[in-house]
């Protein structure tokens, strides 16, 4: 169950439809980042004892990256250049230093990039059902997996320590709802 405090934004959604070519460039880029991002998580070393676990994770993320990229090829839509996401630079400039606060606090963001990724999937798969079933479709088999790495990477920080990630969660959620509430203006997932 998704815990956020604010709703997507309501010009999110037309923005995305009507720039799904540069959307599904950035969506390719997010999944390389999550691929990463499951293995840089290893640095640390409260999260050794997981490491196979996170290679699970990076290992799927980089197979959402790879189906993304057939589909662009499918469409023709060449592979460009990433765009910096100001919500996740946001969540992620918070992450503060000194070994545990970093962990907790990079978990935290990690898993709710998750989350809204799969509260987004969630929408498209909705609302592409009648523009472009063959998207709504690939939206609506990621959502589980998204889904599933927010909980995984709660779990995580929740088993470093518990108080801890309950007091930076409310932190977050506040942020992450103050941040939603700024307007991205380029098509893009975050
Ligand atoms: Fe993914
Ligand atoms: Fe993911």
């Amino acid at each position: 169950m998704l815990l956020f405090r604010e709703k997507v934004a309501p010009g999110w959604l037309p923005r995305v439809l009507s720039n799904l070519p540069a959307v599904l460039v950035d969506h390719a880029h997010l999944e390389r980042k999550a691929a990463t991002t499951a293995l840089n998580l290893e640095k640390y070393r409260d999260l050794y004892p997981r490491v196979e676990e996170l290679n699970a994770i990076a290992i799927e993320e980089l197979q959402h990256f790879q189906l993304v990229l057939d589909l662009l090829k499918r469409r023709g839509i060449p592979f460009g250049q990433p765009h910096p996401s100001p919500w996740i630079s946001g969540l992620m400039k918070s992450v503060r230093n000194g070994q545990r606060h970093q962990v907790i606090d990079h978990l935290i963001c990690c898993s709710l990039i998750e989350g809204r990724s799969c509260e987004k999937f969630q929408i498209l798969a909705r609302e592409l059902k009648a523009i472009d079933a063959e998207l709504a479709k690939f939206y609506a088999s990621l959502v589980e997996s998204e889904g599933n790495h927010y909980a995984a990477y709660i779990l995580m920080a929740r088993a470093i320590d518990n108080a801890e990630t309950d007091r930076r969660l409310d932190f977050y959620l506040d942020f992450d709802a103050k941040l939603i509430r700024e307007r991205n203006p380029l098509p893009m997932l975050h």
